[in-house]
């Protein structure tokens, strides 16, 4: 993220007009998912309902096994997204394929296609969850019981990446607000701060020599962001279990701002009275803040953030669309910020 300027993307990386096209075609037959068309709330509905049917019609490598049994019995009912914003853009979603293939997850390597291609070790079972900090119940939860008592749902955002690419994802996930509620929050909790998992046997990117990054990857929220009804906690993507390059086996989505507050593999979440250190912030204080709010008007000291690419790009189509304040979702979280001033607070 911080090396890779928009001019940078290779040509290998961006897909063909041929491939691009005949997969849509592939999963426009098989699933309906990309009919991108206000149309395609109904056909989700329908698949969402129910998993297996979901599973039999979605291209292969969305067949994917459940990491233990229970997760198959959560997955058999999802609650589809409305066919309204903010839960849903009537945009065409990204294929599953550059969804999967095209990612930041430096754990596993610096180069979009590493997380995908080296993380074939990497075990999501057991999983547990430390919750630490300002709660009435901290403790050391199975990743099971803390996703018993939510009902999942689907949800359909964009991701805007400081990088000034995106992508729109059908999540498959729970409110965080549903999460924290568990663990009761005092007056004190002020913050949230979360941090991904570090195991340098299964994530080759660890111990790399070129990594920048110092473990464990660290984000944070305020608690009125991180019980806002948009933050999101994903376990699934396109009706089927988180990949590990996206984040699995659970990972944030906080949909107005840029990708690197959205962390993935959570292990850990502290509840605080002051505010976080956050990777990215830490690293260079001056290109990401705490808050990193989309904002076309505060543009990165190294590129503009007024544009961004939609993926997949084809040869012929660069898809450049102009980037929207708060990535379009203003309306529900934009009072959080007021009075703040968005060029300090970036
Ligand atoms: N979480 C961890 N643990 N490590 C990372 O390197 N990258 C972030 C974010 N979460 C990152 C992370 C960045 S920069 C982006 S843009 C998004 O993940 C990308 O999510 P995706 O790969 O699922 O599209």
């Amino acid at each position: 993220m911080l090396i890779k300027k928009p001019s940078d993307i290779k040509p290998s990386e961006i897909t063909p007009e041929a491939m691009y096209r005949n997969r849509r075609e592939f999963i426009k037959d098989g699933t309906n998912f990309l009919a991108g068309s206000v149309g395609i709330g109904s056909s989700l509905t329908s698949l969402a309902q129910d998993g297996d049917a979901l599973k039999a019609r979605a291209p292969a490598a969305m067949r994917r096994s459940p990491p233990a049994s229970w997760w198959a019995e959560k997955f058999s009912s999802i609650k589809p997204a409305p066919d309204s914003e903010p839960n849903f853009t009537g945009e065409s979603l990204t294929p599953y394929e550059d969804v999967t293939i095209y990612n930041n997850f430096y754990e596993f390597g610096m180069n979009k296609a590493d997380p995908a291609t080296r993380s074939g070790e990497f075990k999501t079972e057991p999983w547990t969850v430390e919750i630490t900090g300002e709660v009435a119940k901290p403790g050391k939860y199975d990743l099971e019981n803390i996703l018993k008592p939510v009902d999942l749902e689907e949800r359909i955002y964009r991701l805007r990446c400081v990088e000034a690419w995106s992508m729109v994802i059908p999540w498959i996930g729970f409110p965080l607000a549903d999460l924290i509620k568990q663990f009761e929050p005092t007056s004190k909790a002020k913050f949230v701060e979360f941090e991904t998992i570090v195991d340098s046997d299964s994530m080759p990117g660890i111990n790399s020599r070129f990594a920048i990054v110092s473990w464990p990857y660290r984000e944070g929220l305020r608690i009125d962001e991180a019980t806002n009804p948009l933050t999101f906690m994903a376990v699934g993507l396109y009706g089927s279990y988180l990949p590990a390059q996206n984040g699995a086996p659970m990972r944030l989505v906080v949909p107005w701002k840029y990708g690197f507050k959205s962390i993935k593999s959570i292990v850990k979440i502290n509840f605080r009275e002051t505010q976080p250190n956050t990777t990215w912030n830490d690293l260079q204080a001056n290109e990401y803040g705490f808050y990193a709010n989309v904002n076309p008007e505060v543009h990165h000291p190294r590129w503009r953030q007024d544009m961004e690419r939609r993926l997949p790009q084809t040869l012929l189509s660069r898809r450049v669309i102009e980037t929207r304040m708060f990535n379009g979702y203003g309306e529900h979280v934009a009072h959080m910020y007021d009075g703040m001033d968005l060029a300090s607070y970036y």
